[in-house]
């Protein structure tokens, strides 16, 4: 993290920093010295997930919602960059209550927007999601051709973009989005009905139960480690390439996985802990309606406008995945 040493003192605001990968920016900004604001209402974000950071006096927690205006432009004051993380995620979610995930995810981002503009900070990046992709087949996905969004989150994902690139046409506020693709890693909530699948499956193969993996197991992911896009992010805060800014990113690897795979994986690293974790079968149930069968992105983009170099493929960022589940479930 050598390069980012400029970034000592400077103030980040990080939305959504009490969840999985807010937490993960907090925590690699504090390593540089960042005096960083964390804004979050704990609607699925989790307090142990900050407690360590409570007594560093460069970080300063405010509890609140980004539907509420106010409490953005509280939040926004003398920052020099935002990390707008918060939103309500998964697709499912979405589909059981689309206007709770519209208010959060569209007005809340919109919110956030005019707060970071009326302050003036330097630079806006949000998480935006490989979702916006749609229904558009073709492989690797880049950044400029997307299809239809296939749920109401993919549509407040795609908003969120409209809206950031209109902010810098009629506005000039400096903005870039990151279109994570199924992050992955420590702090990832394994629990709830929405969890994701990797932190889901851990904690079934560290019960015993069997995983269940909708469909063959022959649907693949960029299944992409938290390291890779916590540089992404400050990559893009740093960047000084003018051509980089008021862009969207891929934000991955640009390899793809497939559930059957993922799951020997997991296998392999948690039965070092647990050898009866070799034996737990995998159970399949019918294909989840609206699930795409494939996910790649090219990371050309990124590569080329922000000198990503991503540091960990599935094998390694599995593998300290669950060296920390391990830690952390058991
Ligand atoms: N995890 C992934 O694979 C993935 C993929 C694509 C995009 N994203 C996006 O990345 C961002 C972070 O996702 P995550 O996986 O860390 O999820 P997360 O649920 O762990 O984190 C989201 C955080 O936002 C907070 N939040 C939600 N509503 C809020 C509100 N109204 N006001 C203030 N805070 C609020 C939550 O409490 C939580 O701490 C989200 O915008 C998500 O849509 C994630």
């Amino acid at each position: 993290m050598e390069s980012f040493t400029q970034l000592k003192n400077k103030k980040v605001l990080v939305t959504g920093g009490a969840g999985f990968i807010g937490s993960n920016l907090c925590q690699a900004l504090l390593n540089l010295d960042v005096k960083v604001t964390c804004l979050d209402n704990f609607a699925t974000g989790h307090q142990p997930n900050i407690t360590p950071f409570l007594s560093n006096p460069n970080f300063t927690l405010i509890t609140g919602d980004i539907r509420d205006l106010e409490v953005c432009n509280t939040a926004c004051k003398d920052q020099d960059f935002v990390l707008h993380q918060a939103a309500l995620g998964s697709v499912p979610r979405s589909i059981a209550d689309p206007i709770t995930s519209n208010a959060v995810n569209v007005s809340g981002f919109l919110n956030m927007l005019v707060a970071a503009r009326d302050a003036k900070v330097k630079r806006f990046i949000y998480a935006a999601s490989s979702s916006t992709y749609g229904d558009h087949e073709a492989l690797p996905k880049v950044e400029e051709t997307i299809g239809k969004p296939l749920s109401p989150y993919a549509i407040t994902k795609y908003v969120n973009e409209l809206y950031a690139e209109n902010f810098f046409t009629t506005y000039g506020l400096n903005t870039i989005g990151l279109r994570y693709f199924n992050v992955f890693g420590r702090r990832q909530d394994p629990n709830g009905a929405y969890a994701a699948v990797i932190p889901l499956f851990v904690k079934q193969f560290i019960n015993h139960q069997s995983p269940v993996i909708n469909g063959d197991g022959s649907y693949s992911r960029d299944f992409t480690y938290i390291d890779n896009v916590v540089q992404m992010n400050l990559l893009a805060i740093t960047t000084q390439n003018k051509q980089a800014l008021n862009q969207v990113y891929n934000t991955a690897v640009g390899d793809r996985t497939t559930l059957v795979q993922l799951t020997d994986l997991l296998k392999k690293y948690l039965s070092k802990y647990d050898p009866k974790i070799a034996q737990v079968n995998i159970v399949h149930g019918p294909n989840r309606i609206g699930d795409i069968p494939h996910s790649l992105a090219s990371v050309d983009k990124a590569k080329r406008l922000l000198d990503y170099n991503p540091t960990h493929g599935i094998a390694q960022g599995i593998e300290e995945a669950v060296d920390w589940y391990w830690e952390n479930l058991k």
